[in-house]
């Protein structure tokens, strides 16, 4: 097993060969598998499903109930009839540190062996409980001799916690990489025209939305907000008095044989809860400028579950003055025949994973 948190660009090596990488995105929501095989410097799309969960299996990708959870994913993945057993996950952003710091060149065995004393005093977890990974990413802007070297820590708990689910699935987690890396993996490898450009990326999911800012295929900015789709269903099922899942139906549109009354409520309700959200969005990307000369992204990408609410999209452009579109994560790969998927929002991550794989 190798833990790789590492890379920003590396899934933009198309080498030639032939791989398979498949990516398992563990959610609060649902489980997204994805196959990708590359043949030649092309990426196919061999298999992809996503596999509801029972509420509270996963809460933030922490596997609560594993023994349910497995019995989904070993049938998704007989379903699908993927054999590959090597598999990529991606831990949660917020329970990872990745700080780009400076090193004197020196051998790889060297930062090997150094690189344990220099990241303790960057990390602010306790050393005994992470995973630390680093790259070297390249020569230091500010002194010719020294490295740019990018550090992760991962909490161990959470790592041993979604290895040990995918052991059980009968699977073998060769790759742990982190979920908010693999976002930016799968966007630098579909939007390469926007490399020079300063762009953000905004992640609503189950659990938080993530906004990330990237130039040059490199990270400059990341923020969580603990604000995501389920907090939103919850809301709704307190305002309206109603359980958790007839709120989540009405959220996702099915507002059955409910009048225009109910309607026009849930419509007000809906848009303070979204203003909530956007409003922490564009605070977010206002805090981004003013500590970087008033630079603003010349454009948002927009993904994950929730970005599918009704004028979320809409709503962050009028805020922020931004064009914002969404993420098309399958922009770059070639579908095998009779796959057709109209869900590609909830797919950003594990397209990420599974390049990993696929690398
Ligand atoms: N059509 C829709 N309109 C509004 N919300 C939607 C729609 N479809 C799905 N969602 C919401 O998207 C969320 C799931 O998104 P996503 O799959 O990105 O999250 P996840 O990966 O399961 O969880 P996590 O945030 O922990 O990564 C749920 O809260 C769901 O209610
Ligand atoms: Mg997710």
């Amino acid at each position: 097993m190798r833990i790789i948190f590492n890379g920003t660009i590396m899934a933009l090596k198309l080498g030639i060969g032939s791989k398979t990488g498949v990516g398992v995105d563990i959610g609060s929501n649902s489980i997204k598998v994805l196959e990708l095989s590359k043949s030649g410097r092309k990426y196919y799309i061999d298999a992809l499903d996503i596999i509801d969960l029972p509420a509270g299996a996963v809460s933030g990708g922490t596997v609560n109930d594993g023994a349910s959870a497995a019995s989904y994913l070993k049938s998704s993945f007989s379903k699908l009839g993927i054999s590959e057993k090597k598999v990529a996950i991606g831990i949660p952003c917020k329970h990872v540190i990745i700080k780009t710091i400076e090193m004197p060149k020196m051998k790889a065995k060297e930062v090997d062996s150094s690189i344990y004393y220099e990241a303790q005093r960057y990390i602010t977890y306790d050393m005994n409980e992470v995973f630390l990974d680093y790259i070297i990413l390249g020569d230091s802007p500010n002194d010719a001799g020294s490295n740019l070297i990018m550090i992760v820590a991962g909490k161990k708990d959470i790592i041993e916690n979604q290895m040990d689910f995918i052991h059980q699935c009968g699977l073998n987690p060769n790759i742990v990489d982190v979920d908010c890396i693999a976002l930016e993996n799968m966007f630098n490898f579909n939007y390469p025209e926007e490399f020079d450009e300063l762009t953000a990326i905004i992640k609503i999911g189950a659990s938080e939305t993530n906004v990330h800012v990237l130039q040059k295929g490199v990270n400059l900015f990341r923020r969580d907000i603990p604000i995501g789709g389920m907090n939103i269903t919850e809301e709704i099922a307190k305002k309206f008095q109603i359980d958790v899942n007839e709120a989540e139906n009405i959220k996702i549109g099915n507002m059955g044989n409910r009048g225009g009354d109910f309607k026009a409520d849930y419509s007000i309700y809906l848009n303070m809860i979204l203003s909530r959200v956007t409003s922490e969005i564009q605070r977010t990307i206002d805090y981004f400028a003013a500590n970087n000369d008033k630079q603003y992204p010349k454009k948002v990408y927009l993904t994950g579950g929730s970005s599918k609410l009704p004028g979320i999209l809409e709503d962050i452009e009028t805020k922020i003055n931004i064009p914002v579109v969404s993420i098309n994560p399958f922009r770059n790969l070639l579908f095998r025949q009779n796959i057709a998927d109209d869900k590609s929002h909830f797919f950003a991550v594990a397209v990420g994973l599974a390049l990993r794989g696929a690398e």
